[in-house]
C-alpha cells in the first residue's frame, strides 16, 4: 500500500531469543490481506529490560507489542492496568492502548479454545478436560477451558506444587489429576515440551497410546513438528487431533483485533504461519 511518509503504523513482539518468532510473518500477512499500513518487527530485549521496552512503546506511539519469553511476567508488573484473564495469570502476551493507557492481556488460552472450536467444531462446556503441564502455556489453557464451562480440569505435571497452582485457576473445577485420568477425559491438552522435536524427549508422547480412544479430542500445543508422538497415537486411536498452530494463529488474531479492530483475517494467517514453520523446520 502507498502511504504518506510517516504514517504507517509498527507493531513488535519483544523476546529473548525472538529470531524464530513466527509472528511477523503472521501479523504482516494479515496486515497486508486487509490492506492496512501496519507493519511488524521482532525486536530482542535481553532479560530485565522489559520495562524498557514498554517505555519505548509509549515514546515511539507503537501500535500494538505481543510478548514472549522471558518477559510475560515482567510486562505484567509494568503496564498501566491488567485484563482479569492477564492478572489471574500474572503474565501478558499482548500490550494494546486503550484510552491512552498501556493495557496487559493475554491471548493464549482465549486463543487455545477459540482454536479448538473452529478446528474441531466442539464445545468446551461440560466437557471433563486434563491439562498435562503446568507452565506458562498450560496455566492459561487451564483459565480459559474453565471460563469456557468446562465440568472438571485436572492438571498433571512433572512438579506437583506447580501442578497445585496451576490446577487453583480453574477454582472449584480444578484439581491435580493423576495419569489415570487420561482415559475417561473428553479434551486431553498436551501444553509439556514433551515430544517437541530439538529437545531429550523428541519423539516421545507424554502417555500410552491405550489412554486415548475415538470420542475424545487430543490436542498438542508443540508445532515443531506439526504430528507430535502424542498426536500420532491419537490419530490411530481415532481420536480428534488439534495441532499447535491453531492456537498460534487464534493467540495472534485476537491482538491483531485489539490494536487494529479489525476482524483477523484467519485463513491468511494460517496459511503464513504454516509457510513460516515449514521455512523453519
Ligand atoms: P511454556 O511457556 O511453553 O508453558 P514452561 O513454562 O517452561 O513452558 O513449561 C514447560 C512444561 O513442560 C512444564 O509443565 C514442565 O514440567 P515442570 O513444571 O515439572 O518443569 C513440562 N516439562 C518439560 N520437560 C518435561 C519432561 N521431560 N517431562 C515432563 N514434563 C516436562
Amino acid at each position: 500500500m502507498q502511504s504518506p511518509i510517516g504514517s504507517t503504523r509498527t507493531a513488535a513482539v519483544i523476546g529473548n531469543p525472538v529470531r524464530h518468532s513466527l509472528s511477523p510473518p503472521i501479523h504482516n500477512a494479515a496486515f497486508q490481506a486487509l490492506d492496512l499500513d501496519w507493519t511488524y518487527v521482532a525486536f530482542d530485549v535481553g532479560p530485565g529490560q522489559a520495562h524498557k521496552a514498554l517505555d519505548a512503546m509509549r515514546t515511539l506511539h507503537l501500535g500494538g507489542l505481543s510478548v514472549t519469553m522471558p518477559h510475560k511476567a515482567d510486562i505484567a508488573a509494568a503496564v498501566d492496568r491488567l485484563t482479569p484473564e492477564a492478572s489471574l495469570l500474572g503474565a501478558v502476551n499482548c500490550v494494546a492502548w486503550e484510552q491512552g493507557e498501556l493495557v496487559g492481556h493475554n491471548t493464549d488460552g482465549g486463543g487455545f479454545v477459540a482454536s479448538l472450536v473452529a478446528e474441531t467444531g466442539r464445545s468446551v462446556r461440560d466437557q471433563r478436560c486434563v491439562v498435562l503441564g503446568a507452565g506458562g502455556a498450560a496455566r492459561a489453557v487451564i483459565l480459559a477451558l474453565s471460563q469456557a464451562g468446562a465440568s472438571d480440569v485436572a492438571v498433571l505435571n512433572r512438579t506437583t506444587e506447580k501442578a497445585v497452582a496451576a490446577a487453583a485457576l480453574a477454582g472449584p473445577v480444578g484439581r491435580v489429576g493423576k495419569l489415570g485420568d487420561v482415559a475417561g477425559a473428553d479434551i486431553v491438552v498436551n501444553a509439556t515440551s514433551v515430544g517437541m522435536a530439538g529437545t531429550p524427549t523428541a519423539g516421545m508422547s507424554p502417555v500410552a497410546e491405550e489412554m486415548l480412544s475415538d470420542g475424545q479430542v487430543v490436542a498438542d500445543l508443540i508445532y515443531h513438528p506439526l504430528a507430535t508422538p502424542l498426536l500420532q497415537s491419537a490419530e490411530r486411536r481415532r481420536a480428534t487431533c488439534l495441532g499447535g498452530v491453531g492456537m498460534l494463529v487464534h493467540q495472534a488474531a485476537r491482538q491483531f483485533e485489539l490494536w487494529t479492530t479489525h476482524a483477523a483475517p484467519l485463513t491468511v494467517m494460517h496459511e503464513a504461519a504454516g509457510r513460516a514453520i515449514g521455512a523453519n523446520q
